[in-house]
């Protein structure tokens, strides 16, 4: 599934654990309301850029496109929910979003970069995760994630140019200081299933 994004998969430290996709394919109602919150937290982080850098013309062009984009998948998420009678409601988020914006530097342009280089990673392994799971849904669901995956991987590189066009050097050591802090978010146990928690901690 993931064999046309070798760039994704390369970009990533990890496939995400066998534990995690067990633990998923039990929380189904869980997926899709925290699934709901990812779709429209994507679009509000991407509209927050264009409100911090109204100065950065590719930015806005691919985060205005980006930002409809997730709000589609949002009603699409919803619509499914619908039919199964799942309710929409508040979540505590998971640890994954902060873990790694923790990290961000505050000075421009390295907070800029920072945040386009989370996003990069927030959408390849939302991609990830949504082929992994593929192969475990029914069809509705399935379908729907298979969908999603070309949209999101195109997200993870848009990201990606951007962080690149506005550094203007060479970003690999950053991208493999996220990477290691994104590769623990990912293998270390949870509490509460999310679309990106760890795996389940051991009872
Ligand atoms: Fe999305
Ligand atoms: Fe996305």
């Amino acid at each position: 599934m993931l064999t046309d994004y070798p760039e994704l998969v390369e970009f990533l430290p990890c496939e995400s654990p066998n534990e995690w996709v067990q633990w998923a394919l039990e929380n189904e109602t869980l997926l899709l309301i925290d699934h709901a919150h990812c779709e429209k937290k994507a679009a509000s982080t991407a509209m927050s850029l264009m409100y911090r850098y109204v100065d950065r013309e590719n930015l806005l062009h691919k985060m205005s496109q980006l930002a409809r984009e997730e709000l589609l998948h949002f009603e699409q998420v919803l619509n499914i929910m619908r039919n199964r009678g799942v309710e929409y409601c508040h979540l505590q988020a998971s640890r994954y979003a902060d873990g790694l914006r923790k990290h961000i530097r505050t000075h421009e342009p390295a907070k800029l970069i920072d945040t386009l280089i989370i996003g990069a990673f927030v959408e390849a392994r939302s991609c990830e995760r949504f082929a992994v799971l593929i192969p475990h849904l029914d069809e509705e669901i399935g379908k729907f994630y298979k969908s999603l995956l070309k949209s999101e991987a195109r997200h993870f590189e848009d990201y990606l140019s951007l962080a690149e066009e506005y550094a203007g050097h060479p970003i690999d050591d950053r991208i493999a200081f996220f990477r290691e802090i994104e590769h623990q978010l990912i293998i270390e146990p949870d509490v509460e299933f999310r679309v990106h928690s760890g795996p389940p901690k051991a009872a």
